[in-house]
């Protein structure tokens, strides 16, 4: 993996690698089948994935960007494992609020699981603040819920 480093959307031919260094970052959960969340959210026209790949095309870091017409949100931020602590992370993040400010969005919101918090660290480095704020949910197709865990 090396240099130079760019960042752009997802080409349909990366999608197998996408869902790789989300499954190898930890973020895939059994209720959340990757790739239908990525097509969902490309199909949108206010979403997209973002990777960065080195000069031979392999991704480096990957995550879902968009906004839903009051704020920008990042879901399956993930750097490769391999290549964590190079500022991959960083640049990943950089380019997910290019995207929302070409778009006029001026606030990005995210949210971290229970059991990561670990990873506030990097965001507070990028310039994010914890808010105190109670995060709720509802199915509305309650039989994709999964079972109590
Ligand atoms: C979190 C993650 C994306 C960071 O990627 P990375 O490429 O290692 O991060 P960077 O090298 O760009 O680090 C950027 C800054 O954050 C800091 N940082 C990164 N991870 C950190 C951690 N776990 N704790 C404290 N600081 C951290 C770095 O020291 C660096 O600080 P600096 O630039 O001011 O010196 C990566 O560890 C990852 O993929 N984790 C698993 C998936 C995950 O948890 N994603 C977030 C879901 S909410």
């Amino acid at each position: 993996m090396t240099g130079p480093f760019t960042a752009g959307p997802m080409t349909e031919a990366e999608l197998p690698a996408v869902v790789a260094l989300w499954q190898a970052a930890g973020l895939t959960r059994p209720w959340n089948d990757p790739a239908e969340d990525i097509a969902f959210c490309r199909a949108s026209g206010h979403g997209d994935v973002l990777v960065r790949r080195a000069a031979d095309g392999a991704i480096v870091a990957a995550c879902m960007v968009g906004h839903d017409g009051h704020r920008g949100v990042v879901y399956y931020v993930a750097v490769d494992p391999a290549a964590r602590g190079a500022g991959h992370g960083r640049a990943i993040m950089a380019a997910a609020e290019a995207w929302l400010r070409a778009r006029g969005v001026w606030k990005l919101n995210l949210l971290v699981r229970a059991g990561n918090e670990a990873v506030q660290h990097f965001y507070e480095r990028l310039g994010f603040e914890a808010q105190p704020r109670i995060y709720m949910e509802k199915w509305l197709d309650p039989a994709r819920k999964p079972p109590p865990r």
